[in-house]
C-alpha cells in the first residue's frame, strides 16, 4: 500500500471556534485565574457524574496526592493498585511514605482483576486505587464490595474515565473519591489539569486548603467587590488550582463530551472489525458487565513480533503510537525500591512488552483507521 505523506499523531485535541471564543472571552473579561468559571467547570462536573463535590486542580497528579492526603495516607500505609497505571500514582504513593501494592489485570482489558485484590489487603491497607483502563470502567460493585467487607476507602483513578459508566453510573459518581485528568491526550483537555469529584463532607473543606496554600476563601472572592482580603492559614497547603483560562477550555470541550466520545467509539468499533483475525495480534477486550466505554486509548498486544520493529515500521507509515504503560513495577526506582519478583503480576508482564496504543482522537478520520489497519496487517503478514 501506499505510505502517507503526512504524519498520522496518536493523538490531537479538538480545538474548535466554541473552545478558542471561551478562551478569548475569559482573556478579555480581566478574571484568569481561578475564579467563576473554574466554578462553572466543577458544578457541570457535579451533575455529569453525580458525585456532591468537584474541585478543579492542576493536574490529575495533583488530585491523586490531595486525595492521598485527605485519606490521611502516611508512611508504613500500604495502597493497593495495579502496576499497570501512569507513574504518577506510585510516585505519589511513595513520596508520602506509603508502599504500592501491585494487583495483576486481565489481559485483556488491562482492568485490575479485583479476585486478587482481597489477598492482596493487609493491617497496613489504606486504601484501593482503580483504574478505568483506557475508558473502560472497572468492576465497581465487586470492588465496592470488597471495601465495604474492609473498611477501606476506594479512589477511582479515572483519567481515562471521562464518559465512562458502569451499569449506568459515570466514573466518580459511586459516592468514593475519583480523580480525573485533562492532559491534552485525555478525551477532554484543559491544556493540563484535573479534577477530584466525591460526595464526603468531611473531605470537601479539606481538599479546598490543601488545593491553595491552606488559605480558606478563593482569591476571586477576596478581591471582588466588599471582599476582605485579609487571610489566615490553617494548615500549609500547596498551589493546585486550575485557572479560568483553562476552565473556560475545559467547560467547551466538557459541552461537546457526547458528540467527541461518539466518535471514538465509531472509530473503535473500525478498528474493531479492520483488525479482526489479523493473527499476531490481541485486539482490546471490553468488560462483560453493562457499560459504556469511553474509548480513551485504543490498545493493541503485537505477539508474533518485536514491539520495538513494530513501532518501527508503523513509523514508515508515517503512524504515531504510545505505550500505556510500561508496567510501572519494571520502572528503575520502583524495582529496586519494592523488589517484585518476576511472575507476580503474570498478566500484566505477558501485556508489558506486547501493548501498543494506535492513534485514537476525535479529530481523525475513517479513513485514517482504515490506513492504519492496512499498515498492520502489512507489517505483521512482512513480519
Ligand atoms: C491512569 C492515569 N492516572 C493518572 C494520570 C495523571 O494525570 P495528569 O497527567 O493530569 O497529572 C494519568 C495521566 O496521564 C493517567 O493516565
Amino acid at each position: 500500500m501506499e505510505i502517507r505523506k503526512d504524519f498520522l499523531p496518536l493523538s490531537r485535541p479538538s480545538i474548535g471556534a466554541r473552545e478558542i471564543e471561551g478562551v478569548v472571552s475569559c482573556l478579555k473579561s480581566g478574571w484568569i485565574t481561578t475564579g467563576p468559571l473554574c466554578k462553572a467547570f466543577e458544578d457541570k462536573f457535579c451533575k455529569l457524574t453525580g458525585a456532591s463535590y468537584a474541585l478543579s486542580l492542576s493536574s490529575g497528579t495533583a488530585g491523586m496526592h490531595l486525595m492521598l492526603l485527605s485519606l490521611g495516607i502516611k508512611r508504613g500505609d500500604e495502597v493497593i493498585t495495579p502496576s499497570m497505571t501512569f507513574a504518577s500514582t506510585l510516585n505519589m504513593i511513595t513520596l508520602l511514605g506509603a508502599k504500592p501494592v501491585f494487583v495483576d489485570v486481565h489481559y485483556d482489558t488491562l482492568n485490575i482483576n479485583v479476585d486478587l485484590i482481597e489477598g492482596k489487603i493487609t493491617k497496613k491497607t489504606k486504601a484501593i486505587v482503580p483504574v478505568h483502563f483506557a475508558g473502560a470502567p472497572v468492576d465497581m460493585d465487586r470492588i465496592l464490595g470488597l471495601a465495604k467487607k474492609n473498611d477501606l476507602p476506594v479512589m477511582e483513578d479515572a483519567a481515562h474515565g471521562l464518559g465512562a459508566y458502569y451499569k449506568g453510573v459515570h466514573a466518580g459518581g459511586w459516592g468514593q473519591t475519583a480523580i480525573f485528568s485533562f492532559h491534552p491526550i485525555k478525551n477532554i483537555t484543559t491544556g493540563e489539569g484535573g479534577m477530584i469529584t466525591h460526595s464526603d463532607d468531611r473531605l470537601e473543606s479539606r481538599l479546598k486548603l490543601l488545593r491553595f496554600h491552606g488559605i480558606e476563601r478563593d482569591a476571586w472572592k477576596r478581591y471582588g467587590k466588599g471582599g476582605n482580603p485579609e487571610y489566615d492559614i490553617k494548615t500549609p497547603g500547596f498551589k493546585y488550582n486550575l485557572t479560568d483560562i483553562q476552565a473556560a477550555l475545559g467547560l467547551a470541550q466538557l459541552s461537546r463530551l457526547e458528540e467527541l466520545n461518539s466518535h471514538r467509539t465509531r472509530l473503535a468499533d473500525l478498528y474493531r472489525k479492520g483488525l479482526e483475525g489479523v493473527s499476531g495480534l490481541d485486539l482490546p477486550g471490553v468488560p462483560h458487565y453493562p457499560h459504556t466505554h469511553a474509548w480513551h486509548l485504543f490498545i493493541i498486544k503485537v505477539a508474533s513480533m518485536e514491539r520495538e520493529r513494530f513501532m518501527q515500521e508503523l513509523s514508515r507509515y508515517n503512524i504515531g503510537y504510545g505505550i500505556h504503560f510500561p508496567a510501572a513495577h519494571r520502572l528503575n526506582y520502583i524495582q529496586k525500591r519494592y523488589k517484585i519478583k518476576k511472575g507476580e503480576l503474570k498478566e500484566t508482564e505477558r501485556a508489558n512488552n506486547r501493548l501498543v496504543s494506535l492513534p485514537l482522537f476525535p479529530d481523525m478520520k475513517e479513513g485514517d483507521v482504515s490506513y492504519v489497519c492496512g499498515a498492520v496487517r502489512e507489517i505483521l503478514k512482512n513480519g
